[in-house]
């Protein structure tokens, strides 16, 4: 396994083994449920990115649907408290949603907000279906409605790191995922 040499890396909660095996099992679900439907797999930045590209093309390889890839992209500022401020769209898709099929791919689905709020923008949008994809489903209080369609790990109520996921923008290319050690201000 790559470990990069970091005071911050805390114990490995998800090899990169376990990760493929769980981006496999998701794609062979969306594979499933969309053949012959297009689909545009949108993922949500920046924690997505390593989770849409492995998703994206382990639904080519389980002969899934023909598929588009877009983004969003929700800025929180935490100056509001511990909870942040409302959720903004800080970045939005290149095509109409209107009348397509839509997944929505985040890495972490934490308190719930950004999928939530997403989820009410998009759906304004006339999609002919919206669904959710999450990779990391955390044990986190949840006080707003989230419903996840494709969920992949369980994870405990800790901040985490790699695959994608950040703690101040860095540890996002860590192959595998880990607990953002004790000590550590989120
Ligand atoms: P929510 O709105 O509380 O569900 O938080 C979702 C967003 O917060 C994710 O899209 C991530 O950007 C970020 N986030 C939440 N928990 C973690 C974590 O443990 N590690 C890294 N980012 C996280
Ligand atoms: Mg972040």
């Amino acid at each position: 396994m790559t470990v990069l040499q970091d005071s911050s890396i805390g114990p490995a909660l998800y090899s990169s083994a376990e990760l493929s095996e769980t981006v496999d099992r998701l794609a062979g679900e969306i594979a499933a449920d969309y053949r012959g439907k297009p689909l545009v797999l949108l993922g949500v930045l920046k924690g997505a990115i390593c989770f849409i590209s492995d998703l994206a093309r382990g639904i080519a390889a389980k002969n899934g649907p023909e598929l588009t890839v877009d983004y969003v992209c929700v800025e929180r500022y935490k100056s509001a408290g511990f909870s942040g401020s409302p959720p903004r769209l800080a970045l939005d898709t290149r095509q109409p949603l209107s009348g397509a099929n839509v997944v929505l791919v985040d890495g972490i689905a934490d308190n719930g907000t950004t999928l939530n709020f997403l989820g009410r923008l998009l759906e304004g949008r006339g999609p002919a279906s919206l669904r959710t994809c999450v990779l990391i489903d955390k044990h986190a209080p949840r006080e707003v409605d989230l419903r996840i369609d494709y969920r992949g790990l369980r994870a405990p109520n800790c901040f985490v790191i790699g695959y994608g996921l950040d703690y101040q923008e860095q540890y996002r290319n860590l192959p595998y995922v880990a607990e953002l050690r004790e000590g550590q201000t989120v």
